[in-house]
């Protein structure tokens, strides 16, 4: 069947089968280097991309569900304005993060600041037990997260 959906603000054509599953059919796209296949089953957690803006594992979303909706992945959230606050927040945390859970956890960060601009710890541990991490303690998510969203409300007061 042919799906026609946004791709990180471009129209995207795909022929595909009704069921495939979305990370399959990110992960072939030539536009998108960070799904990579990994569990498949929604466990791992790094499929993670927006889909018209909310947090989805990709693995488990198929290919019909896609139609005219808007997906982000992390190249093309990448390129907006606040993914800056996510770097800082790493930065300012002092977090080298590797690259196997960097991009989904970043989409992750992000709806977290969207939904609630001053998070409560445990929601963002909530949150970011999706991502499955083995290399940063939860205190140290949990500062990468305040720290970023300190600098959205900084932005909005700025509205910039
Ligand atoms: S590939 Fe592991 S949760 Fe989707
Ligand atoms: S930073 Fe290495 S697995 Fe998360």
């Amino acid at each position: 069947m042919k799906i026609t959906c946004r791709l990180n603000g471009k129209e995207v054509l795909f022929n595909t089968f009704a069921d495939k599953p979305v990370s399959e059919l990110l992960y072939e796209h030539s536009e998108v280097t960070s799904i990579i296949p990994g569990c498949r089953k929604g466990t791992c957690g790094n499929c993670i991309i927006l889909l018209d803006n909310e947090p989805v594992l990709s693995c488990l979303i198929p290919a019909f569900r896609i139609r005219d909706k808007e997906i982000t992945t992390f190249e093309g959230y990448a390129k907006t304005r606040f993914y800056l606050d996510v770097t800082r927040g790493y930065e300012e945390a002092g977090i080298q993060p590797c690259s196997y859970c960097y991009h989904a956890k970043s989409l992750l960060i992000e709806s977290i600041i969207q939904e609630n601009i001053s998070p409560e710890p445990e929601d963002i541990i909530n949150v970011l037990s999706v991502n499955r991490c083995s290399c940063v303690d939860e205190k140290d998510l949990v500062k990468i997260v305040e720290t970023a969203a300190k600098y959205r409300r900084r932005r909005r007061v700025r509205r910039s």
